[in-house]
């Protein structure tokens, strides 16, 4: 797959999307945004692909969110309805059957942070700079921003950020449980990448029924987020991978799972 502003590798069931304009700290374009929605769309009827990362290029950002450059000409109607008819990018990730891990270094902001709020697990560098600024610009989080934040770090705290758009580092977002790992920022993409690792090794079905569950059960009512899992994990006793990690584990050997 090629793609003019992301990198796409996919080696032994892991996937790094990069985002790659690191002239502008990986401001997203439309393209970049089109190019996002098509990558995780496709993703989603991908066997091969078992978890995802998602990275920066360079050093020094994530992404500093929208390309403000785009600001400049005011949205006519006619571009706002067409954009009420495309799937936000963060949307095609929430449909994403992988697992997504973000690998920040540097600046999320914006636009960046609220794709790294799509994401399932946050690794940042000790380097990271994080905050939704949209209010400095007159706007407002458009991708996600007012909705994921609060679900994930609590009312006050996501309404401070979001009213201030100030910036919090990396030990601060870690205390109020925005990222969920800091690390130094040379080791932000291996970190990623051995946790996606650990994770590739799991049942392919399990892993994803797993994020499923949580990731949908968020949205419903107890009982109907139970009746979820019990569903999911009912489906999972009539796969073949269970009856290998039986085998391995009564073996004493390692697991050889093939997501059947
Ligand atoms: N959109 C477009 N271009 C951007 C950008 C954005 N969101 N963020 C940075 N850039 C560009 C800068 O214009 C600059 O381009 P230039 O070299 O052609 O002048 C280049 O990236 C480097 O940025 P610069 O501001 O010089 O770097 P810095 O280290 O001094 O500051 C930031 C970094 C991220 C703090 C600063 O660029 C910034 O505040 N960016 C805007 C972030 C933001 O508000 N995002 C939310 C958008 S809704």
């Amino acid at each position: 797959m090629t793609y003019a502003t992301i990198l796409y590798e996919a080696a032994d069931g892991i996937v790094t999307i990069t985002l790659n304009r690191p002239e502008v700290h990986n401001a997203m374009n439309e393209r970049m945004r089109q190019e996002l929605t098509r990558c995780f769309g496709d993703l989603a009827t991908s066997d091969e692909a078992r978890v995802v990362v998602v990275t920066g290029a360079g050093e020094r950002a994530f992404s500093a969110g929208a390309d403000i450059r785009e600001f400049v000409e005011p949205q006519v109607p006619v571009r706002f309805r067409e954009s009420r008819k495309r799937v936000d990018f963060r949307q095609a990730m929430d449909r994403c059957p992988q697992p997504i891990i973000g690998a920040i270094r540097g600046y999320a902001l914006g636009g960046g942070l609220e794709l790294a709020l799509a994401c399932d697990i946050r690794i940042a560098g000790e380097d990271a700079q994080l905050g939704l600024t949209e209010v400095n610009l007159a706007i407002i989080p458009g991708g996600g921003g007012t909705q994921r934040l609060p679900r994930l770090v609590g009312r006050g705290r996501a309404l401070e950020m979001i009213l201030t758009g100030a910036r919090i580092d990396a030990r601060e977002a870690w205390r109020i449980g925005l990222v969920e790992r800091v690390v130094p920022a040379a080791d932000v993409l291996a970190a990623a990448r051995e946790l996606a690792r650990t994770l590739a090794e799991k049942a392919p079905v399990a892993l994803r029924y797993a994020k499923e569950a949580v990731v949908k059960g968020l949205e419903l009512p107890l009982a109907d987020g139970l009746r979820l899992e019990n569903d999911l994990a009912t489906l999972l006793r009539t796969t073949e991978d269970r009856v290998e990690g039986a085998k391995a584990f009564l073996e004493k050997r390692k697991p050889r799972f093939t997501g059947k």
